[in-house]
């Protein structure tokens, strides 16, 4: 059975028990505060379990990108190392929201498993939460009571809180969870030890497959349970893991999720994949494989999903996921240039029926990561000669572990890559030292990003809030909860929710709100408005006197018109870009602010003036047509995007949606917008430039921003031109100056050498000479490359001569030293030695070659005194 075949069949049957097939949520989160990535099937539903939302069904069913690398669930350092874990997988779920409960979820569960699937019952064991006293929770004898109608007794296992208790964070829904483990080991092996003892062990062949879970509970912030509203299942089945089973293989790695991949990776590389390795040796390139084809799918579908590699947050998370799986090809395959690029051809063949966002982005996909692997791989270059140099300076066999740190930290360079290259020269690595100084560091970013929320303070438990910012910007409100935050980052804070809104939160680019709750004695400044789990929340640094009362929420509309002429501005300049460099365009990252618009975009090259000029005069004539808005609200997504409206990939859409019309433009935004485009008044483009191979970003500016641009461009003019003393043609005035200053420059160099020429002859007749040494310490009045001219003409003159001039140059001391080369050899006089020791009198330093050298300095007063050594140096 096909791993197509076997997700088809496992939606089939949640369809035909009245589930509704949804389609996967973006592995890359957006508008989450508490979650970056995707790390389970529930993520995306969470609102519902919590009540914040009413769910479009009270059944769904689906499969799920998952990605467990940070926070709660972390997988990465297991990856590759065993054949069952993933950084991403699909997660199979079937949801019921306040609807069936333990009763059904387990019959379907084992009807789907033994009669679908027919897995053999004598491979399965399942386990039933214990129950806990510290939460007060007790045994789970309704599981218990319907697996005995199905499995025999001595199959079902008691679990405690750590696996039989799941939760999605440190707060949030919970419950008991059943789980169902399978054993595919050999008859011989079972004989030895039962499956019972290897449940929950870490055993590769006795595994878990699925948890179903029952949510009944909501953890608070101070650690305590309380009831939800409702009682709902959330299941999740490891989809790797149940093709392993139905393929009738021993690891993940060889189902037809991988093999495409795995056999892909050892035709480039030439390596050989053993499915059971003999030594070693095998082992390390099993692993290696198992990295690479399990990390390119996590790094090609966030990418797709519009997470680009980067340096903070879910990029880096990203970036160093491939960059464990270039360093494991360059040590272990012997990978020297990038080529994981060219598996997303394969994953995207293989993938793309199911996942069409792979397919139809696979090569910007492919494009970012091979720029991504280049530049690491000369990281990876860059710090072998760098650890080349802690090598050499290290005194004894135990290399310094924080200088291995700073390698790790600064470029990027792998602790084990590290250790494994110092154990090959036979040297030990200082493990305690890496081991403190990243404790060290932890602590410092984890003490950075702590925050601490206490629980809500519930004052109206109707959990909706209505937004109404588009068509007011003030309105009546109540407040319905609030809850303080403390957070390292920016202090003590309050976000309060209110039963109505005119504030738009952060989202789509567009920054949140800001602006005053007033109340009759009172105004509390709102300086920040973002969603979170469907609530919008106001921050304030103070709560009203008193939140029971009634306020005017007034939004601050000159900062929200700026940031409406921007987002509008936004939507004409991508369809400029559609338009004038074609329809590979597409949307990588967008902010809108009241300053300044920032846009990434795919496309291949850097734009030319004269297509930022394009975009520029379409965007304003645009402008000039005074297009109206056109706003409908609740088009439903499949009519919205026939009608030709632009959906962006890692979006999450619900199934209806607002369309934003201005003439041709339209999109699928909730954001903020001018009701005219003429009241953006003016566009300008301010930058251009590369984040990532194949991701372009453009900023600019509208409205007053493109004002007070036009202003400070003429008073920087008005300046220039007064320093010219007013000409008729500046741009001729500033050329002219520009060739006399190059002429100018040449007669000085011709003056120079005139002058070395002088004082060449003056010169060589002041050498002094000791033990057949003919020395010159001296101050010239040159600047430093006459000088090094000078005594270069000076040694040609004999030999054994050594010469130190001092020069200097706007206040700014420097040494030249030249020694001649028969002298380099004959004595232990060296340029660079001598440079660094009388440097020291003019409190600098500097280098060179042992026959000619030099230091600059900040002391001029140091020049006698670091002169007067010289004679010292010829012992
Ligand atoms: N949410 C549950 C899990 O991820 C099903 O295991």
């Amino acid at each position: 059975m096909t791993s197509d075949n076997i997700r088809k069949q496992f939606l089939d049957f949640f369809q035909s028990k009245g589930h509704l097939i949804v389609p996967s949520a973006p592995i890359v989160l957006k508008d989450d505060p508490t979650l970056m990535f995707n790390n389970s099937g529930m993520a995306q539903f969470k609102e519902y379990f919590l009540g914040n939302a009413v769910p479009k069904a009270a059944r769904i069913a689906d499969s799920q990108k998952c990605l467990r690398v940070s926070g709660k669930h972390n997988d990465l350092e297991e990856v590759g190392i065993d054949t069952y874990h993933h950084t991403m997988f699909e997660m199979l779920g079937n949801w019921s929201f306040g609807d069936y409960f333990k009763k059904e979820a387990i019959q379907w569960a084992w009807e789907l498993l033994t009669e679908v699937y027919k897995i053999d019952k004598d491979i399965l064991y399942v386990t039933v939460f214990e129950g806990s006293e510290e939460d007060n929770v007790p045994f789970d004898q309704e599981s218990w009571d319907i697996w005995k109608e199905l499995i025999s007794e001595d199959r079902i296992l008691l679990g405690n809180k750590k696996d039989n208790f799941w939760e999605m964070g440190e707060q949030g829904p919970c419950g008991p969870c059943s789980e169902i483990h399978v054993d595919i080991r050999s008859a011989e092996e079972k004989a030895i030890v039962s499956g019972k003892d290897l449940v929950n062990a870490d055993h590769p062949h006795v595994v878990e497959i699925w948890n179903n879970v029952f949510m009944e509970f909501n953890r608070k912030a101070n650690g305590s349970l309380e009831k939800l509203p409702a009682q709902h299942v959330d299941t999740g089945m490891g989809f790797e893991r149940l093709c392993m089973v139905l393929q009738n293989v021993k690891s993940n790695y060889d189902t037809d999720v991988f093999t495409p991949l795995i056999n892909q990776i050892t035709k480039i590389t030439g390596a050989t994949y053993t499915i059971v390795a003999k030594d070693d040796e095998e082992e390390k390139v099993n692993i290696a494989i198992r990295v690479i084809a399990d990390h390119v799918r996590a790094v090609a579908f966030a990418i797709a999903d519009g997470q680009l590699p980067g340096n903070g947050g879910a990029g880096y998370v990203i970036r160093r996921i491939l960059r464990r799986a270039i360093r494991y090809g360059f040590t272990f395959l012997n990978t020297k240039e990038a080529f994981i690029y060219k598996l997303v051809e394969t994953l995207s063949t293989q993938m793309g029926g199911s996942f069409p966002e792979i397919r139809t982005q696979k090569d910007l996909v492919a494009n970012v990561i091979r720029e991504e692997e280049t530049s690491f791989l000369r990281t990876l270059d860059q710090g072998l000669q760098l650890l080349e140099k802690v090598i050499k300076e290290s005194d004894n066999k135990m290399v310094d572990g924080r200088k291995a740190f700073e390698l790790y930290d600064t470029f990027g360079f792998p602790i084990d890559l590290t250790a494994l290259i110092l154990r090959e020269r036979g040297l030990d690595l200082d493990e305690a030292g890496f081991a403190a100084a990243m404790q060290e560091q932890k602590t410092r970013s984890r003490s950075a990003s702590e925050i601490s929320t206490t629980d809500w303070t519930i004052l109206d438990d109707s959990k909706s809030e209505e937004f109404v910012g588009y068509d007011v910007d003030q309105q009546a409100v109540k407040i319905t909860r609030f809850r303080k935050v403390d957070s390292k980052k920016d202090g003590a804070l309050y976000q309060i929710v209110l039963n109505k809104t005119p504030f738009y939160p952060e989202g789509g680019g567009q920054v949140g709100d800001k602006g005053t709750l007033f109340t009759p004695n009172q105004a509390i400044e709102i300086f920040d408005t973002k969603k979170e789990n469907n609530l919008i929340m106001h921050f304030a640094k103070e709560l009203p006197e008193n939140v029971e009362g009634k306020f005017m929420a007034l939004v601050n509309t000159n900062l929200r018109a700026e940031a409406a002429k921007n987002h509008t501005a936004t939507h004409l300049m991508h369809q400029a870009l559609r338009l004038f460099l074609g329809t590979h365009v597409e949307q990588k990252g967008s902010l809108v602010s009241p300053d300044y618009l920032r846009f990434d975009f795919s496309h291949f090259a850097k734009l030319s003036t004269e297509e930022i000029e394009q975009v520029e005069n379409f965007v304003n004539l645009k402008i000039q047509e005074q297009l109206p808005l056109i706003e409908r609200r609740n088009v439903p997504f499949a009519q919205a995007v026939e009608e030709g409206a632009m959906a962006l990939f890692g979006e999450k859409y619900g199934d209806t949606v607002r369309a934003i019309k201005f003439g041709d433009s339209m999109e699928l935004c909730g954001g903020i917008h001018v009701k005219n485009t003429s009241d953006i008044w003016h566009f300008k483009i301010i930058s251009e430039g590369a984040v990532a191979a194949g991701i372009r970003r453009i900023e600019a500016i509208t409205g007053e921003a493109v004002k007070n641009y036009f202003a400070d461009q003429e008073s920087t003019l008005a300046a220039i031109k007064e320093s010219l003393k007013n000409p008729q043609d500046t741009i001729k005035a500033v050329a002219q100056l520009q060739d006399e200053n190059a002429k100018l420059k040449k007669q000085v160099e011709a003056l120079q050498r005139d002058k070395v020429k002088g004082l060449k002859a003056e010169m060589a007749a002041e050498f002094q000479e000791k033990n057949g040494i003919r020395y010159l310490a001296k101050e010239v009045d040159l600047d430093a490359s006459a000088a090094k001219d000078l005594a270069y003409e000076l040694g040609n003159l004999g030999t054994n001569i050594f010469i130190v001039f001092a020069t200097q140059d706007q206040g700014k001391p420097m040494l030249t030293c030249y020694v001649s080369k028969e002298l380099v050899a004959s004595s232990d006089i060296n340029a660079g030695k001598v440079v660094r020791e009388l440097g020291k009198f003019i409190q600098g330093g500097g280098g060179g070659q042992p026959f000619f050298a030099t230091a600059g300095g900040k002391n001029p007063a140091g020049i006698a005194e670091a002169l007067s050594n010289v004679a010292n140096f010829i012992a």
